[in-house]
C-alpha cells in the first residue's frame, strides 16, 4: 500500500518483514515472555558476530550505557572509577552517551571534534589529557565513522584511561579486523528501530573478562546472584537467604523482553546484508552528487578515518561554508519535497540547556568543530535495502536543486 502522506525519502526504511513478526508470535504462543531462553541465544549470537567474549542484552542502548557506567564505578569491580573523577566525551554525541557519567557520580569534560571526520578530534583530546586529570573516556563512534583509532588508543594506553565505546550508532563497522565496541573494557549498542539492526527497542553491552560479565548481569537484574558464574558458592555463603531473593549488589530491571530477542535472531542473519546495502547506499549516493550538473562542491562529505570500514548509519553532510544558507527552511523545504533531513545526532551537545544545570565540564571550549557540525552538518537516510538508480537521482537533484534556491 502506498501512503501519500510518507516522505519521499524517510530517515529510515523498515528492515523488518514476515520472519520476524512470525518469531514474535510464537516467542507470544510460547508463554515465556519475560527475559529468557532466547535473550541468551541472542546474546550468544551477537557476541560471536561482532567478536566479543560476552554480551549482556538490556532494553535501550541508554541502558547499555547506563549499566556500563554502573559496572564501571561500582566498588566490587577490581578497578573502578570514584565519585568526582573524570571522564572524557565528544561533544557531538547523544545525550544518554553523558547523561550515565553524571547519573554515575563522574564529571564529564567534553571535547571537541573533528568536523571532517564527526568523531572526538585526537588533538583536543590530548590538549585535555595533559591538562587534566581524566581516568575514563566514553568514546562515541558517530554515524558509522569514529576517529583515528590507533591514535586514540595509544593515547588511552598512555594515560591508562578505562575506554568505553559507545556504538550505539556504529554496529558493523570495522577497524582492523576488529568490530569497533570491542576494542575498550566495554562495548554498548542500540537496537532502537532506527539503527543498524533492530529489536524495536534494545541494547547489548559487550565485554571482555567474566568478572565484567558477571557484573553486569548483577546490575541488570536487581542486584540478585541468580546469574552469577559462582551462583552455587554465593548460596553456599548464604545458607539462610532463599538462593531465588539473594542480592549481592546494587542493580536496577534494564531486562529485555523475549519477543527484542526473537525479533533481534532474526534481524542479525540479515545483519550483513542490510550492512552491505548501507555501504552501498552510501558510496552511490556520494558518486551521484558529485556526478549531477549543478555539482560545484557545495556539500562536504565526511572522510572515513585509517584502517576504517564505516558502515555509515546515515549519509552525513556538511554545507560548505561559502554557501549561505537558511538552515531552517532549507531543511523544511527539503521536507515539504519529501526528504526528510536531521542534524548530525543532536549537533552540538556543549549548547544544549540541560548541561546549565548539570556539573559538566565545558572548561575545554569554546567547540569550534561540533559548532561547525551544528551549524552546516545534516544527514539523510542510508537505508538497509538497495535505492534504486531512479531513487538516487531524484534525491541528490531534489537536494541540489534546493540549495540553489536556498542561497
Ligand atoms: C550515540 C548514541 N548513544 C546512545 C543512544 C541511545 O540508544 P537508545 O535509543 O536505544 O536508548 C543513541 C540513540 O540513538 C545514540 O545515537
Amino acid at each position: 500500500m502506498i501512503d501519500a502522506h510518507a516522505p519521499l525519502f524517510p530517515l529510515v526504511d523498515s528492515s523488518y518483514d514476515n520472519q520476524e513478526i512470525i518469531r514474535c508470535m510464537e516467542t507470544l504462543l510460547s508463554g515465556q515472555l519475560t527475559m529468557g531462553p532466547r535473550v541468551k541465544q541472542f546474546e550468544e549470537t551477537f557476541a560471536s558476530k561482532v567478536g566479543a567474549r560476552y554480551a549482556v542484552m538490556v532494553n535501550s542502548g541508554s541502558s547499555a550505557n547506563l549499566l556500563a557506567i554502573s559496572a564501571l564505578v561500582n566498588p566490587l569491580r577490581k578497578v573502578h572509577l570514584s565519585p568526582g573523577d573524570r571522564v572524557a566525551v565528544p561533544a557531538v554525541c547523544w545525550s544518554t552517551s553523558i547523561w550515565p557519567i553524571m547519573q554515575c557520580g563522574l564529571i564529564p569534560v567534553i571535547v571537541d571534534v573533528d568536523p571532517r571526520t564527526l568523531n572526538i578530534s585526537i588533538p583536543a583530546l590530548r590538549v585535555v589529557l595533559d591538562r587534566q586529570q581524566v581516568r575514563g573516556l566514553v568514546m562515541v563512534h558517530v554515524l558509522g565513522n569514529s576517529t583515528e583509532l590507533g591514535q586514540l588508543l595509544q593515547l588511552v594506553r598512555e594515560h591508562g584511561l578505562i575506554l568505553v565505546e559507545d556504538t550505539c550508532e556504529s554496529l558493523g563497522t570495522t577497524w582492523r579486523d576488529s568490530y569497533l565496541g570491542t576494542l575498550g573494557d566495554f562495548g554498548t549498542y542500540s537496537f532502537y528501530f532506527s539503527h543498524h539492526m533492530t529489536t524495536i527497542e534494545g541494547g547489548m553491552v559487550v565485554s571482555r573478562s567474566p568478572e565484567d560479565d558477571d557484573m553486569l548481569r548483577c546490575l541488570r537484574t536487581h542486584g540478585w546472584s541468580r546469574e552469577q558464574s559462582n551462583r552455587d558458592q554465593l548460596e553456599g555463603e548464604n545458607p539462610t537467604i532463599d538462593p531465588r531473593f539473594l542480592f549481592i549488589n546494587l542493580g536496577y530491571n534494564l531486562r529485555p523482553m523475549e519477543i527484542q530477542a526473537a525479533f533481534g535472531l532474526e534481524q542479525i542473519r540479515r545483519l550483513h546484508d542490510m550492512n552491505a546495502h548501507r555501504r552501498s547506499n552510501v558510496a552511490r549516493l556520494g558518486a551521484a552528487f558529485e556526478a549531477h550538473p549543478l555539482w560545484h562542491g557545495q556539500l562536504e562529505f565526511p572522510r572515513a578515518t585509517s584502517d576504517l570500514d564505516p558502515c555509515w548509519f546515515g549519509f552525513p553532510f556538511l554545507v560548505s561554508p561559502e554557501t549561505r544558507l537558511d538552515y531552517r527552511r532549507f531543511t523544511r523545504s527539503l521536507l515539504a519535497r519529501g526528504i526528510d533531513t536531521r542534524p548530525v545526532v543532536s549537533g552540538n551537545m556543549a549548547l544544549q540547556p540541560a548541561l546549565r544545570h548539570l556539573p559538566v565540564d565545558l572548561s575545554e571550549g569554546p567547540f569550534t568543530g561540533a559548532q561547525t557540525i551544528h551549524d552546516r552538518g545534516l544527514f539523510i537516510g542510508a537505508h538497509s535495502k538497495p535505492l534504486t538508480d531512479e531513487r538516487i537521482a531524484i534525491l541528490v537533484d531534489i537536494v541540489l536543486r534546493t540549495l540553489e534556491e536556498h542561497c
